[in-house]
Formats: structure tokens, C-alpha cells, sequence
């Protein structure tokens, strides 16, 4: 049985914390779903860490949709959750649901994020009416880094502070069932997450959020470009398949690979048939 969003708010009453991972294709989603994490986000950070853009601005639908897709079919327990990219639901209303429903329909996914507070309150409502999950997310939103001006920490100063307090309030109020902090001051994440019902889960936020989100390629250690100041490495996946590579092109300049085990046969006496047919 999948998990539902109504387990995911249980755990922020029973005191349990919420691992959540991103995943963009159909064999990591596999490992981490059997691994037991509830959340796999589709996050539009795959812009980045799969597909090498600069930022997650230019990622589309259809490449949103391309990898949900897989990972739907990878994660058989975890509830997926499907990242809105930039600009598909900021237009109006309308726009917002019909992209929501594609990530449901088309993607399979069980919920859509899209970032933004009291700005997409109006979406989040008219979406939860539809009977689409949304999960909130305010703080440092990637989607905005040139509106904040690069990538940076949210909500250190008064007014920013409170300003993001109330967005997480109006998101519960228009129907979120969670909501990420991203880079936002532990006190401040601690904060709001008493403030509410519904669980928050941060990324950069500090321990006092209800679960936590990683990016995988961090988690992993597999995105070296830039390693977050808020990102743990649990392996250094890189640094092995860049050593698994060089073993592999080293064999096979030295003919050690492949050997007559990662041969097939054939019938005995084919060969000299078939050179004497020449
Ligand atoms: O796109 C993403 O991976 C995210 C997380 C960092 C929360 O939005």
C-alpha cells in the first residue's frame, strides 16, 4: 500500500520525523523506495544535477513529466511528489490546475509542490479543491534566485522573517498538507513549525523542522559542482565511478576484459565451416 498524505500529517502528531529524498529516474527511485523513505520528490533541481543547466529555471514540463514517469514506476510504497517547474502555475489559475493534472494523470504522481506563499494561495486552494495534494514551499525558492538574488538563506531579518510566517500560515490555511523550508534560520524553522498542523519538512532549515529533504546527488555524494553548506554526503559515489571507469577503459586497453566468461558459445566446428565456405 502507498503512503498517504493523511500518514505523512499523522507523523507530525506522533512526534515522527519524515525522511524525504529526491529521485529522477526509475533505478534510484527503486533503492530509495525499498530503502523505506515515505516522500520521493521529483524535484526540479534534476535541471541541475541531471541535465546541467545553471539553474532550475529553465526546466519544462515535459522533462518534469519524462522523469516522474520513471520514478512512479521505480517507487511502488512512497508517496511521489511532483515539482511544478518555473512558470507553470504562476499565470493564472486555470493554467495551474491543468499542469497539476498532467503530473497526476500523465506523471502518476500522488501531489504536485509548487513554491511561493500567500502569491500561489489561490492555486493551492483551487488544486486542493480538485482533490490534488500540495505540498507548500517558501524560504530560499530556487524558481525565484534572481528575484532574492542568488542562492541564499531566507528570513534572517524581521520583516522577511515574518512575511515567511505568514505565507506558511496562509499555505496551511489554503489546504497544503506540508510545506519545505528551504534555507531558512533554524529558530525561525522551529518557529513555524509549532505554529502549525501540518508537518514542515526543511532543507537548511536545522533539526526542529517535522522531517527533512535532501537532494539525492548531494546525499550520495554523485553532484560535485556544488556541494550545499546544508548537504551531508552519506557516499562519494562520484569519486567510485570515476575509479570504476578508469579500471573498466585500463582492462580493456589491456585486453583483461571481457574474458571468455563474458563470452557465448557457439556450435563446435562452425567457425572452420564457415572460414572454409569463404
Ligand atoms: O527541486 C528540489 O529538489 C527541491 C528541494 C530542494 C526541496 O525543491
Amino acid at each position: 500500500m502507498r503512503v498517504t498524505i493523511t500518514e505523512i500529517k499523522d507523523m507530525k502528531q506522533r512526534n515522527e520525523k519524515i525522511p524525504m529524498l529526491t529521485a529522477y529516474d526509475y533505478v534510484t527511485a527503486r533503492m530509495v523506495d525499498e530503502s523505506g523513505v515515505p516522500l520521493i520528490l521529483v524535484g526540479d533541481s534534476l535541471g541541475m544535477v541531471m541535465l546541467g543547466y545553471e539553474s532550475t529555471i529553465p526546466v519544462t514540463m515535459d522533462e518534469m513529466l519524462h522523469h516522474t514517469t520513471a520514478v512512479v514506476r521505480g517507487a511502488r510504497k512512497a508517496l511521489v511528489v511532483g515539482d511544478m517547474p518555473f512558470m507553470t502555475y504562476h499565470i493564472s489559475v486555470p493554467d495551474a490546475l491543468s499542469n497539476a493534472t498532467r503530473f497526476i494523470q500523465e506523471g502518476g504522481a500522488q501531489a504536485v509542490k509548487l513554491e511561493g506563499g500567500e502569491a500561489v494561495a489561490e492555486q493551492v486552494r483551487r488544486l486542493v479543491a480538485c482533490g490534488i495534494p500540495v505540498m507548500g514551499h517558501i524560504g530560499l525558492t530556487p524558481q525565484s534566485i534572481h528575484q532574492l538574488g542568488g542562492f541564499k538563506a531566507q528570513g534572517r531579518v524581521v520583516g522577511d522573517a515574518r512575511r515567511l510566517l505568514n505565507d506558511a500560515r496562509i499555505l496551511e490555511e489554503a489546504g497544503a498538507f506540508a510545506i519545505v523550508l528551504e534555507c531558512t534560520p533554524a529558530p525561525l524553522s522551529e518557529l513555524i513549525t509549532g505554529r502549525l498542523t501540518i508537518p514542515t519538512i526543511g532543507i537548511g532549515a536545522g533539526p526542529g523542522c517535522d522531517g527533512q529533504v535532501q537532494v539525492i546527488s548531494d546525499v550520495l555524494g554523485l553532484y560535485t559542482d556544488f556541494v550545499p553548506k546544508h548537504a551531508r554526503q552519506y557516499a562519494r559515489l562520484a569519486g567510485e565511478i570515476r575509479d570504476a571507469v578508469a579500471c573498466y577503459i585500463s582492462d580493456v586497453r589491456s585486453i583483461s576484459f571481457p574474458t571468455t566468461e563474458h563470452s557465448y558459445t557457439m556450435d563446435e566446428g562452425l567457425i572452420e565451416q564457415l572460414e572454409a565456405e569463404a
